[in-house]
């Protein structure tokens, strides 16, 4: 059962679907900024439609509401040559290959959970280990998988509402869980994402979205050049399984020192697998903070990351092997990144670890915004 009003009719969209070029004067041309949407296709027998999120400056952001998937982000170089600076597939059959969660949300628990296994109010609770002996991103069918109630919220803005209801017992998870996510994308280049949820029984809930970046607009390139800062004087050590030790180790004089930024490639060899880490960031009073810098410099774009929440995981796609193809090219190993924004992992099995426990009667909140500058 999905909840929220699908207020966006055909009608509207052709209205609102002309977010061409538009000249204001003579040599000088701005977009018009809104929303657009086409059908993609159907899952589980509800409808699958790809929005277009375009701003006053022409950026365009793709989402789909089948597991909130932003599929593209498309901005300007320094030469003004546009390209799109996030995997994706330009259909759903892509995503129906079950790829590495390519743009998707992620729900109700992002990251892992050890041995699928949580104690909660006294009772345990198993989940799907989908990931060795772990429980990893909301399970065999997360809300990446789920098709999301969208409606157009503001189209001079343009924001997406995505709701959703995991229902008690989804995925082994208690409680009856509403779900809802604006996605903005503001003319300033920044996409916002809030998330917010409420439930009827307490519940872990940790959300993100899991776009991979490339800063130069092409998959054949890895990232290993690109340039990181995080704002993270510590980091969670992580078993052979990737689950928190449960130590808070210091950064300084470790290959996870970025509070300086440097080329991701510089240290990441030191680093058994690659960089897949959750980062203690410094913001630690839950205000909207700038806790990350991604920079390419060959294509001159900038990707500043701000959240809320308190962790940053920092994957280097050391599990990218060539397997799917984006736009004919297979997307091989370190050649996108993922900052998801999050609570810690296996913080339902950790109480030293800020809680991901949602009572009832309180709201879940977070916010994160992607920022392209050039
Ligand atoms: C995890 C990785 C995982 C990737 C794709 C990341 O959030 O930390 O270990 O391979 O998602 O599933």
């Amino acid at each position: 059962m999905k909840f929220g009003t699908f207020i966006f009719s055909t009608a509207m969209a052709a209205i609102m679907s002309g977010c061409g070029q538009q000249t204001k004067s003579e040599g000088e041309t701005t977009m018009k900024a809104g929303i657009s949407k086409e059908s993609w296709g159907n899952v589980d027998n509800d409808s699958v439609y790809l929005y277009t999120l375009t701003n006053a400056k022409g950026t365009v952001v793709k989402i789909t509401n089948y597991g909130g998937i932003v599929t593209s982000f498309v901005t300007e170089d320094k030469a003004g040559n546009k390209s799109n600076i996030v995997l994706g597939f330009d259909s759903l059959a892509g995503y129906l290959e079950k790829p590495p969660y390519f743009g998707a949300l992620i729900g109700r628990y992002g990251n892992r959970i050890g041995d699928a296994t949580f104690t909660l109010d006294g009772k345990e609770y198993k989940l799907a280990a989908n990931n060795g002996k772990n429980a990893l991103h909301g399970g065999l069918k997360g809300f990446d998988k789920v098709v999301w109630t969208p409606t157009v919220m503001n189209d001079t803005i343009p924001t997406l509402m995505l709701s959703y209801m995991s229902k008690d017992g989804e995925e082994g998870y208690p409680g009856n869980l509403k779900v809802m996510v604006h996605y903005t994308l503001t003319n300033d280049d920044e996409l916002k994402i809030e998330y917010s949820a409420t439930t009827d029984k307490a519940t872990p809930v940790n959300l993100t979205n899991h776009s991979y970046f490339n800063l130069t607009g092409d998959v054949n390139n890895t990232i290993l050049g690109h340039t990181l800062m995080i704002a993270a004087d510590h980091y969670t050590p992580v078993d052979t399984t990737l689950i928190p030790t449960g130590e808070i180790k210091a950064v300084k004089g470790t290959p996870f020192d970025f509070t300086a930024a440097k080329p991701i490639g510089k240290d990441i060899d030191s680093v058994p697998g690659g960089y897949d880490h959750n980062f203690v960031l410094n913001n630690k009073d839950g205000s909207l903070q700038k806790v990350a810098v991604l920079a390419d410099s060959v294509s001159g774009r900038t990707l500043e990351v701000y959240t809320t929440e308190p962790g940053l995981q920092f994957y280097t796609g050391n599990f990218l092997d060539g397997k799917f193809t984006v736009n004919g090219t297979p997307v091989k190993y370190r050649t996108a990144l993922c900052l998801e924004t999050q609570h810690f992992p296996d913080s339902p099995n950790k109480p030293e670890f800020p809680s991901t426990i949602l009572q009832p009667g309180t709201t879940y909140q977070s916010t994160t915004i992607y920022k392209v500058v050039k």
